[in-house]
C-alpha cells in the first residue's frame, strides 16, 4: 500500500526522536519514499546522517544549505507529499502549527502541505495535559490533522503519566490505514449518540444511569480527526468537545434524543449508538416536588421508551453503516449477537461490567467488536484508543465494500 507513496517525515526536538528511526525504517521497507524534515532542535537528539542513510535523501532542516546557498522549497515539499507525518510533535511545534508560526522549515512545510497530516505528540505529562497544549491539539484536530494520541507510561523525566510518543509500529499502522482507506471517512456524515438520558419524575428527581459520555465523546473526537462531519447527540454530561467541527446537540430524555436522532439519521452515512438510553420513563410527570410525608411506600409506574437504535434499524438505507453498543453484566456475547440482529446493526461493540476498567465512567474500556461473521477482542485501552479501534473497523468495512 505504501509503494511509491511520498511521505514527509517531520521530526521535532524531543527524546522520542530516537524512535522515529524505527518508523522511518518501517516506511522505507514498505516502499514509501520519505523526505525527512527536522527542526534545528531535533538535530540535538538524533543525527541527520542516520536519517539520510535510511531515507537515501539528504535531510532538510534549514531554508538554505549554508555552504552551497541552495534554497529548500517548502512549497515543493508540500506539493510532493502524499502525507506528512510529524513524530515526535513537541508542545512548541504543536503550538506553532496551531497558530501558523512559520519560523522553521518544518512548520512552513506543514502550512504548505496539500494532503493529510498526522502528528504523534510526545512531551512531559504536565506539558501534555496543560490547557494550552490541549487547546492547541483541539485546534489542529479541528483543522483535520490526524492525532496519534500519546500513551501513558514512564517518561524521560522519570515521571509516570501520559505523554510518551505512540510506538513506531502504531504510528505506522495509522499511516497504513490512512492509505488503505484513502481517507475514506473524510466528509462522511456521522451521527453519534452519547451519555445517559434523564427521565424526569418531578422537578427535582429523575431516573438515570452512570454514563459519563466519555466513550461517545471519544468517538466523536476520533471520527472528526479523521475528517468526518460529526453530529454528536448527547444526554446530560459535563464534557466539552475539543474539535470545533463537531456539531453538538444536547438533550435530556430518551424521547428528546429520539427526536434529535430522527432529524439526522436519514441523511447520515454512519450512526454509532454509544448512549446509555433509559428503556423506561415514569408514566406520569408530577409538576410539584413529590412530598415524602405523603407516602409510606412509593410505586413508580413506568412506560417504555423508544428503542432509538432499533427504530433507525427499521429505516436504514442500503450503504448506511450502523454500530450499536451492548453493555452487559453476563452472557455478553450471546446478548450482543441478539442485539446485532434485533436492531439491524452492522457491528455491536460489547463492553461488560465484569471487566475491571471497562464500561461506565472510566477513562478506559475493553471491547469486543461483534459482527455476524467474526468477533474481535481488544485489550483494555484508553477510550480514545478504543474509539480509534472502532473507527478502524468502520474504515475497514467501507474499504471492503468499495473493493
Ligand atoms: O459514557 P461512558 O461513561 O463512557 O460509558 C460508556 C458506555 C458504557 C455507556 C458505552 O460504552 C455503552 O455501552 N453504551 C450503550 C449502553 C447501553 O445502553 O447498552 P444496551 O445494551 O442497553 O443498549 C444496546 C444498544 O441500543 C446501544 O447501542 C444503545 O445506545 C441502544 N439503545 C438502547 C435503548 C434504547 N431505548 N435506545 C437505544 O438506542
Amino acid at each position: 500500500m505504501l509503494q511509491g507513496k511520498h511521505i514527509v517525515l517531520g521530526i521535532c526536538g524531543g527524546i522520542a526522536a530516537y524512535k522515529t528511526v524505527s518508523l522511518l525504517r518501517l516506511l522505507t521497507k514498505a516502499g514509501a519514499e520519505v523526505q525527512v524534515v527536522m527542526t534545528p532542535a531535533a538535530k540535538e537528539f538524533i543525527t541527520p546522517v542516520t536519517l539520510s542513510s535510511l531515507s537515501r535523501k539528504p535531510v532538510v532542516s534549514e531554508f538554505f544549505t549554508a555552504n552551497t546557498g541552495e534554497w529548500h522549497s517548502h512549497v515543493d515539499l508540500g506539493l510532493w507529499a502524499d502525507l506528512m507525518v510529524i513524530a515526535p510533535a513537541t508542545a512548541s511545534t504543536i503550538a506553532k502549527m496551531a497558530h501558523g508560526v512559520a519560523d522553521n522549515m518544518l512548520v512552513t512545510t506543514y502550512l504548505s502541505a496539500k494532503e493529510h497530516v498526522i502528528i504523534a505528540p510526545a512531551m512531559d505529562l504536565d506539558m501534555y495535559r496543560h490547557p494550552t497544549t490541549q487547546r492547541n491539539l483541539a485546534i489542529l484536530a479541528g483543522d483535520g490533522v490526524g492525532i496519534v494520541e500519546a500513551t501513558s507510561g514512564q517518561l524521560a523525566s522519570g515521571l509516570e503519566g501520559k505523554g510518551r510518543m505512540a510506538e513506531p509500529e502504531d504510528i505506522f499502522e495509522h499511516i497504513r490505514d490512512y492509505f488503505d482507506c484513502g481517507g475514506c471517512l473524510s466528509g462522511r456524515k456521522v451521527l453519534i449518540t452519547a451519555g445517559p438520558t434523564y427521565e424526569k419524575l418531578d422537578p427535582v428527581r429523575f431516573i438515570g444511569n452512570y454514563s459519563s459520555g466519555k466513550m461517545g465523546f471519544s468517538l466523536a473526537e476520533e471520527l472528526a480527526s479523521r475528517g468526518a462531519d460529526v453530529t454528536l447527540i448527547t444526554g446530560p454530561v459535563s464534557l466539552q468537545c475539543h474539535n470545533a467541527a463537531i456539531r453538538r446537540v444536547d438533550v435530556e430524555s430518551a424521547n428528546e434524543m429520539y427526536d434529535a436522532v430522527r432529524n439526522v439519521f436519514p441523511s447520515c452515512d454512519i450512526a454509532i449508538f454509544a448512549a446509555a438510553v433509559a428503556d423506561y420513563r415514569p408514566k406520569n410527570y408530577v409538576e410539584a416536588k413529590i412530598k415524602r410525608e405523603k407516602m409510606e411506600e412509593a410505586v413508580i409506574e413506568l412506560v417504555r421508551n423508544p428503542d432509538i437504535a432499533a427504530e433507525c434499524g427499521k429505516i436504514k438505507r442500503e450503504g448506511q453503516i450502523t454500530v450499536g453498543f451492548a453493555l452487559e453484566t453476563d452472557n455478553g456475547l450471546a446478548s450482543a449477537k441478539k442485539k446485532l440482529a434485533a436492531k439491524n446493526l452492522d457491528f455491536v461493540v460489547l463492553n461488560t461490567l465484569q471487566d475491571k476498567g471497562a464500561g461506565f465512567r472510566t477513562d478506559t474500556n475493553r471491547i469486543t467488536i461483534v459482527r455476524d461473521t467474526e468477533e474481535l477482542t481488544f485489550p483494555l485501552k484508553d477510550k480514545r484508543q478504543v474509539a480509534a479501534d472502532i473507527a478502524d473497523a468502520i474504515e475497514a468495512s467501507i474499504t471492503h465494500d468499495l473493493n
